[in-house]
């Protein structure tokens, strides 16, 4: 059997009974879609929160990069901390070449500054929408929301700005991801209500085990779906990426 035959779901919550209305989309993140009856809802806006260096950057890549790869979902990433170049030469560790997708129009990178996202949102989208109906893009990733975040003095107009964000990417018919950085996701249900604007939140974890870190994945929320309500371990491999243990105890490893 082929690598990726083993390692990426080829179908959406077929197994799972009482929810086929959803449609579902694979994560591409293997281990993930067993958390999550089958991975993302399609056309919905997910927050994967978690502390600074804790694998909400490579998630979104590699949920972008298997899209194109292996499920004919080509993907735009908007980018509001880095350049295209930085990133995509971090990637190629993980065997991730976003220049050759790119190339083949499968991927499109966008670096822009918040205060330009906010006005293509408010644009209805602008060259974003363009290059998403050039390249047919199905899934879309913001990295990061909270630098989009801090461009607002005014909870209300930040609140309104992200509620009209999330409606775009749900209009253009794309499955969305969103990182968010923070140490305590607890402080997104105060902070002008994130946690209840997005469909879904993944959190993740690094946690501290006496002399090394051991990373841990939860579903908090998926709206309309089944799923696991445990904390699960993941590992960040060099050339492979991001692989979750859905069956593994993350206090007894
Ligand atoms: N090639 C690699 N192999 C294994 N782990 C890596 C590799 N590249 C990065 N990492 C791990 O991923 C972390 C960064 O992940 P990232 O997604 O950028 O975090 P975040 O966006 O949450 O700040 C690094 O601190 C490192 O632990
Ligand atoms: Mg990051």
């Amino acid at each position: 059997m082929k690598k990726e035959e083993t390692k990426y779901s080829k179908s959406s919550n077929q197994d799972f009974e009482g929810f086929s209305d959803i449609q579902k989309v694979p994560s591409g993140i293997p281990g993930f879609d067993e958390l999550t009856n089958g991975g993302f809802e399609k056309n919905s806006c997910n927050l994967i929160v978690g502390p600074s260096g804790c694998g909400k950057s490579i998630f979104l890549s590699q949920f972008i990069y298997t899209g194109a790869v292996f499920y004919d979902e080509p993907g735009v990433i908007v980018n509001l901390d880095q350049k295209k170049e930085i990133v995509f030469s971090h990637l190629a560790k993980f065997n991730w070449i976003f220049f050759e997708l790119e190339k083949k129009g499968l991927v499109s990178f966008i670096n822009i500054k918040p205060h330009e996202l906010k006005k293509l949102a408010e644009e209805g989208g602008g060259f974003i929408w363009d290059t998403i109906v050039d390249i047919g893009a199905k899934r879309f990733a913001l990295d990061s929301l909270s630098s989009f975040c801090l461009y607002f003095q005014s909870q209300y107009e930040l609140r309104e700005s992200v509620i009209n964000l999330f409606d775009l990417t749900r209009k253009w018919k794309c499955t969305s991801l969103f990182s968010y950085h923070t140490s305590d996701f607890s402080k997104l249900k105060f902070e002008f209500s994130l946690e209840f604007l997005a469909d879904s939140l993944i959190a993740l974890y690094s946690i501290r085990k006496e002399s090394s870190r051991i990373r841990g994945i939860e579903v908090v929320k998926m709206r309309g779906s089944a799923h696991s309500s445990k904390l699960a371990p993941f590992e960040i491999v060099n050339q492979e990426g991001i692989i979750v243990y859905p069956s593994e105890n993350i206090f007894e490893i």
